[in-house]
């Protein structure tokens, strides 16, 4: 299947590629590639596939979804980027977080990832709860991952390496206390899938 990606000008284009130079400065500077990673996933992964709700559309910034547990700190993220985001009012902020990703994963040694821009910001946040919960196990990754936003195991175990990104464990927080190489294991969710 093709996919189909929204179409934006070529200012806004200029202007995605100016906001990425200033986004890997200011990432480098600040030394906060997982938090922006962080950011751009905790916005993206409430997406409902069903109800299309949720998803990468801006709304991260409002307080009430800041507000959410899963999305402790991420207010230093948001006010990170707002100096950078001021300075390109015709970027959404939907697309302006994804970027902040993409960043991150480049500037740390990761691939470079396509970015699709046109995103489009949206009033009303999601519920909270849609993001997964780290002391559940695999079958509420597989409800997120797979029921909620329409994705495979694949998927999960691909994200997943976004963990790779040493932040929070160098913050003290060791992510065995939450049984993630239990769920992020391959074969726990491959051997229940095939
Ligand atoms: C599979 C389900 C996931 C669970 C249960 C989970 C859970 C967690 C938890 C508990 C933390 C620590 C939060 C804190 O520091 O307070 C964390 C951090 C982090 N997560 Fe996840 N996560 C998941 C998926 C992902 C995905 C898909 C990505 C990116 C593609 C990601 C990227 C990160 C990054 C970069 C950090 C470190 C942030 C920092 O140090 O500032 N996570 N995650």
């Amino acid at each position: 299947m093709t996919k189909c990606y929204p179409t934006v000008s070529e200012e806004y284009q200029n202007a995605v590629q100016k906001a990425k130079r200033k986004l890997r400065a200011l990432i480098a500077e600040k030394n906060c590639a997982p938090l922006m990673l962080r950011l751009a996933w905790h916005s993206a992964g409430t997406f409902d596939v069903k109800t299309k709700t949720g998803g990468p559309f801006g709304t991260v910034k409002q307080p009430a979804e800041l507000a959410h547990a899963a999305n402790n700190g991420l207010d230093i993220a948001v006010r990170l980027l707002e100096p950078i985001k001021e300075q390109f009012p015709i970027l959404s902020y939907a697309d302006f977080y994804q970027l902040a990703g993409v960043v991150a994963v480049e500037i740390t040694g990761g691939p470079e990832v396509p970015f699709h821009p046109g995103r489009e910001d949206k009033p009303h946040p999601p519920p909270e709860g849609r993001l997964p919960n780290a002391t559940k196990g695999a079958d509420h990754l597989r409800q997120v991952f797979s029921n909620q936003m329409g994705l495979s195991d694949q998927d999960i175990v691909a994200l997943s390496g976004g963990h790779t990104l040493e932040g929070a464990t160098r913050r003290g927080l060791d992510l065995r206390d939450h049984g993630l190489p239990t769920l992020l294991s391959s074969t726990t969710l491959t051997s229940r899938s095939s």
